[in-house]
């Protein structure tokens, strides 16, 4: 594997370490499965979880054992959710590659997600701590809840920018929330460092959920997922939320088109392009801020500047991001 940059210096070594181990869980003596298990790890993604994990861990301590299982276990899931996500979002690229379901098909898709989450809980077991497994449950239970909402909302014509947050708090918040919430309690905090550290989770991903929305505006290589997928899987995120609903034109029969699924690319590339050109993507970008903000203020202020500093690029890296 690559080396990666250093950008986190408190945690550079500790980085390459859980990489090491995490790409080890990826290990089967069948055949067919380690097809896919390697096929999965080819695109191994930005660790943003892992890191978090790391940094928060960081803060109480040297790292210790269990956090590199609390590491592995929450990237497992976010991993195992990815594969299933582009089954249920039809979608042919993650992370820079054919997806999972466009490289074999939507039936070994489900399964290796399946199989995926399910070597998270043994990772969660592993860390010898029963309530990171509690958080574990919950977090699927939400996940999916997000997702189920989501795929609902494609009744409705209305677009609510109330619901969009609520959605992404779900199905992505609670994913990063949850990172934070785990390696500080595996490393005896206080209440108040447990929901310190929590909220900067929560709030840092809001901030990746809008990025990964604005992307879908943009057509570039880099980024690694198809552009458009979000309209043409009938899904309206905040840039065109936002745009439409304070343009005083009436889109209902084109929003109605984009949420049934029947919108054609040029009238997706019109929503796309007004958008744009109408604030939508500017407005997001200031939403990313203030949550931006927001995470910076939940940090405990008695972090040293060092890590603190790690930190501030963790969510820096978020909103910059290029993929
Ligand atoms: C992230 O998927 C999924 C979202 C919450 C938007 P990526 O394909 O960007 O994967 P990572 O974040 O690099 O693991
Ligand atoms: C990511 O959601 C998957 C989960 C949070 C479960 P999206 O469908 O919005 O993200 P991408 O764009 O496919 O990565
Ligand atoms: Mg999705
Ligand atoms: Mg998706």
């Amino acid at each position: 594997m690559n080396k990666k940059p250093v950008i986190f210096p408190s945690i550079n070594v500790e980085l390459e370490e859980f990489r090491s181990r995490y790409f080890a869980l990826y290990k089967s003596s069948n055949p067919l499965l380690q097809r896919l298990l390697s096929y999965v790890l080819k695109g191994n993604g930005k660790m943003m979880r892992p890191i978090l994990i790391l940094l928060t861990a960081k803060y109480f301590g040297p790292i210790q054992e269990k956090i590199y299982h609390v590491s592995s276990a929450l990237e497992l899931l976010h991993t195992g959710s990815l594969v299933h996500d582009d089954v249920v979002d039809n979608s042919s690229e993650r992370r820079g590659n054919l997806s999972v379901n466009e490289a074999f098909s939507n039936k070994q898709a489900v399964l290796l997600g399946d199989y995926i989450v399910a070597m998270s809980l043994e990772e969660a077991l592993k860390s010898g701590n029963i309530q990171i497994v509690q958080i574990l449950s919950m977090l699927a239970m939400k996940l999916s809840e997000g997702e189920i909402i989501q795929l609902n909302s494609r009744k409705d014509n209305a677009l609510s920018e109330e619901l969009y947050f609520d959605i992404i708090k779900k199905k992505t918040a609670s994913l990063f929330s949850s990172c934070s919430r785990s390696a500080a309690l595996v490393c005896n905090a206080t209440a108040q460092e447990l929901d310190a550290f929590e909220q900067f989770g929560f709030f840092s991903g809001i901030c990746f959920q809008i990025k990964d929305d604005i992307f879908d505006y943009f057509k570039s290589k880099e980024i690694g997922k198809p552009f458009g997928n979000d309209l043409r899987e009938g899904k309206f995120t905040l840039p065109a939320i936002y745009a439409l609903n304070k343009s005083g034109q009436d889109w209902e029969s084109r929003i109605a088109a984009v949420k049934s699924c029947v919108a054609t690319d040029n009238e997706i590339g019109e929503i796309i392009d007004f958008t744009v050109a109408h604030g939508g993507v500017s407005y997001a970008e200031q939403k990313m801020r203030e949550y931006r903000n927001k995470a910076i203020n939940s940090l405990p202020l008695s972090m040293d500047k060092g890590l603190r500093d790690c930190f501030e690029t963790y969510i820096d890296v978020i909103i910059g991001r290029s993929k």
